[in-house]
């Protein structure tokens, strides 16, 4: 047989489905994949079957429904301070998973470079791979996820094409001030680079953080992609609805991948999530206070329990160094360490080695996620009572 394509021979395998897999198979929490536990809103999950009993069910516009659009570039506006014409600069996708890629395959040619902070959300190295570009690095100090703008700027040269940003940020719950925005845009404008943003947890913020899109910061409105979804911010990752807000000549090439890769989202869902994007203030505040009280919680136990880590500014994972509690199981590898913690105490994570370039940067890293209802999160805190009473049981 003639040889499959040597592409996917470049990327492996998720490690987050892998572990949902082997989560699922023992029985586990998961706290691997980032999914909510819980009921997604009433009023879109009414809204989508409405939808379908208007027939809603056939191909929709194939770069998005207009009201959706519409509701896009509105919420664009009051939340993110970006104008955008619905008819010519927004693409609705498959997730923005879809918008990612399309969006690298509209503007990547070979040999060129695409910058990323790591440790970055693991379907970027793919994504690289599959439109041909390659990454270069900056990675974010591990005591408080940043970086130097010394270190960033020696990231950019000719061939740097793009920078993606991903916040609030998955692993690391960063979320990109002003100042370091700022840095991003001053380098982009006079190297004359496109910025890819993905902001999918955007609404999910604490404290004091404030989510900036780099779209709005003056000189990047033409250089920016936006990306986003209801994934996230709706408790509905299975629905695959998402976009890129980008400036009209990008947008007619982003449309044309999108076009041949899927056609469309789907239109049901479409016309959900103008419902979605139509609600309240005080649905996003509860969300966030949920997020907030589930953060506090799953930090004091993973404090408790031996792991070092930071309180994330934004979206709803936590990614710990587990050195301490490896050393006394007598492990020395995340993966190993991940696997012995669902054959344990039956919790599934993310090794840390999969969100590096390089697997040794993240060898001391789990990554847990928590956007999960209390009843699951203090069925955790039972499973982990063990390991914190006496950890020397469970090698
Ligand atoms: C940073 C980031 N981007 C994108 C996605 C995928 O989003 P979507 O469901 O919109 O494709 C995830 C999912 O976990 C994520 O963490």
């Amino acid at each position: 047989m003639k040889p499959l394509s040597k592409i996917t021979e470049l990327f492996a395998e998720s490690a987050i489905r892998e572990m949902t897999r082997i989560c699922d198979a023992a029985g586990g929490y998961n706290l691997a994949q980032g999914f909510p536990d819980f009921e997604s809103p009433k009023a879109i999950k009414e809204a989508a079957i409405a939808a379908i009993q208007k027939d809603y069910n056939q191909y929709p516009v194939t770069y998005g429904e207009p009201e959706l659009r519409e509701a896009i570039s509105k919420k664009a506006l009051f939340y993110n301070n970006i104008h955008c014409d619905p008819e010519t600069d927004i693409t609705v996708t498959c997730g923005s998973t879809e918008a990612m890629i399309a969006t690298l395959k509209a503007i990547i040619n070979p040999g060129d470079e695409f910058i990323l902070f790591e440790p970055y959300y693991e379907n970027y190295g793919p994504d690289g791979i599959l439109s041909g570009a390659t990454p270069r690095y900056v990675t974010l100090e591990a005591s408080n996820w940043t970086f130097s703008k010394e270190h960033l700027s020696k990231a950019f040269n000719e061939k740097t094409k793009a920078i993606i940003v991903n916040t609030p940020n998955n692993p690391t719950g960063k979320v990109f001030n002003r100042e370091e925005l700022e840095w991003i845009a001053e380098l982009c404008i006079d190297q004359d680079v496109y910025a890819i943003t993905d902001e999918i947890y955007e609404h999910i913020l604490y404290d004091d953080a404030k989510h900036i899109s780099l779209a709005s910061i003056p000189g990047m409105e033409n250089r920016t992609i936006t990306i986003n979804s209801i994934s996230k911010t709706y408790s509905v990752t299975g629905w695959r609805v998402g976009w890129a807000i980008a400036p009209e000549a990008i947008t007619a090439r982003i449309r044309k991948i999108h076009d041949f890769l899927t056609v469309g989202a789907p239109t049901p869902f479409q016309h959900a999530a103008v419902t979605a994007l139509s609600f309240p203030e005080d649905y996003y505040e509860t969300l966030r206070k949920h997020y907030e009280g589930a953060r506090q919680f799953v930090f004091a136990l993973l404090q408790k329990a031996g792991f070092n880590c930071s309180l994330p500014q934004g979206a709803y994972y936590i990614l710990a160094d587990s050195q301490e509690l490896m050393r006394r199981f007598c492990l020395n590898d995340d993966v190993a360490f991940s696997r012995r913690l669902i054959e344990s105490i039956g919790v599934a994570t993310v090794p840390g080695s999969s969100f590096y370039s390089d697997p040794k940067l993240g060898r001391n890293q789990v990554r847990f996620c928590y956007c999960k209802k209390w009843e699951t999160l203090h069925a955790v805190e039972k499973a982990f009572a063990p390991l914190i009473a006496s950890p020397e049981k469970l090698k």
